[in-house]
């Protein structure tokens, strides 16, 4: 009897010292992890959600790249922290969606292992090329892939990245095995392509924007029904003919499951602060970002996205990866 006061005892100061804890929360510097190299566009959009949280809950938010196996060893690190608030995931559609698809002992439940935030901003990806590469458009691309596919070699952030996945729908689409180069993350990539080694890669538009508006790579399509604000000149996939190249992946916020509710709408509500703020709208859009409206903020409405791109996309990549 005595024993089991004890341990009643125990368990009741446990739950009031987190509960305390959560109301303290951040007391000390929260590390957010993004699975991807840094100078990528996670990279970027993690460093601005941590600009948000260190603002609006006045503590160091810190941003520590840990890349490798498509963002899922970083997300695998991330699900297996304590669930306090203090590791945060800053990770994206392939992380937290669409992982399982490649990985069938992914080592965590991208949906169970993890408590949404909200998202912090969607991207189309661009379909970009070195700049000697012999094609200017994507017909002239289809065409050449076709005829040299087994020389290509393509640049991605690894198996299940958003990269990846971005060049699976195109390859497929044009019905082509090129060599998939895998890196830590987009920026590698971009940095072997200006060096001539890769030929293409399918990155979220931040990526490579300064390089194509600077002309030392070539942007050949945009993968979604409208073309960029901030590259105008880039046509759709759609007006070139091939609608299968539609990919916008979307970066979120994510804490391990556990992670105390008053923790989780802290992060929440500083998140959408941040996100209407007209500084933080210009940045993103300047990076060719679609700014996620108020109703698309916060955990239930990542939850649903979770779901719906989820059911969307896993036959069409079964689909894509068999072709
Ligand atoms: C990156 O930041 O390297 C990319 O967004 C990762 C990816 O392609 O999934």
């Amino acid at each position: 009897m005595a024993r089991h006061l004890m341990a009643a005892a125990v368990l009741l100061m446990a739950a009031g010292m987190n509960s305390a804890q959560a109301q303290d929360y951040p007391a000390r510097t929260v590390t957010i992890i993004v699975p991807f190299a840094a100078g990528g566009p996670a990279d970027i959009t993690g460093r601005i959600a941590a600009d948000i949280f260190n603002r609006h809950l006045g503590q160091k938010f810190v941003v520590e790249n840990v890349g490798g196996a498509g963002g899922t060893i970083g997300a695998l690190r991330a699900a297996r922290a304590p669930a306090d608030g203090y590791t945060i995931l800053s990770g994206h559609l392939g992380t937290n969606a669409l992982a399982p698809a490649f990985y069938p002992n992914l080592g965590y439940d991208a949906q169970k292992d993890f408590e949404p935030i909200g998202l912090t901003a969607e991207y189309p990806e661009l379909l970009v090329v070195r700049k000697d590469f012999p094609a200017n458009n994507l017909n002239e691309f289809v065409a050449y892939a076709k005829a040299n596919a087994s020389q290509l070699n393509v640049g991605h952030a690894g198996l299940g990245s958003v990269s990846y996945i971005g060049c699976l729908l195109l390859n497929a689409a044009i019905g082509i095995k090129p060599t998939m180069v895998p890196f830590t993350g987009t920026a590698p990539v971009l940095n072997a392509m200006l060096g001539g080694q890769i030929d293409y890669e399918c990155d979220p538009v931040l990526g490579t924007l300064s390089q194509v508006r600077a002309g030392t790579v070539k942007a050949l399509a945009i993968a979604a029904k409208k073309r960029s604000p901030m590259l105008p000149d880039v046509p759709t996939s759609y007006e070139q003919g091939l609608p299968e190249f539609d990919c916008a992946p979307f970066y979120a916020v994510f804490v391990p499951s556990g992670t105390p509710q008053s923790v989780i709408d802290r992060l929440a509500e500083a998140l959408n602060k941040g996100l209407s703020e007209d500084s933080v709208q210009k940045r993103l859009a300047d990076l060719g970002a679609d700014i996620v409206e108020p109703d698309r903020r916060g955990p239930k409405a990542l939850a649903n996205l979770i779901k719906s791109e989820s059911a969307r996309l896993m036959p069409i990549l079964r689909e894509a990866a068999e072709k």
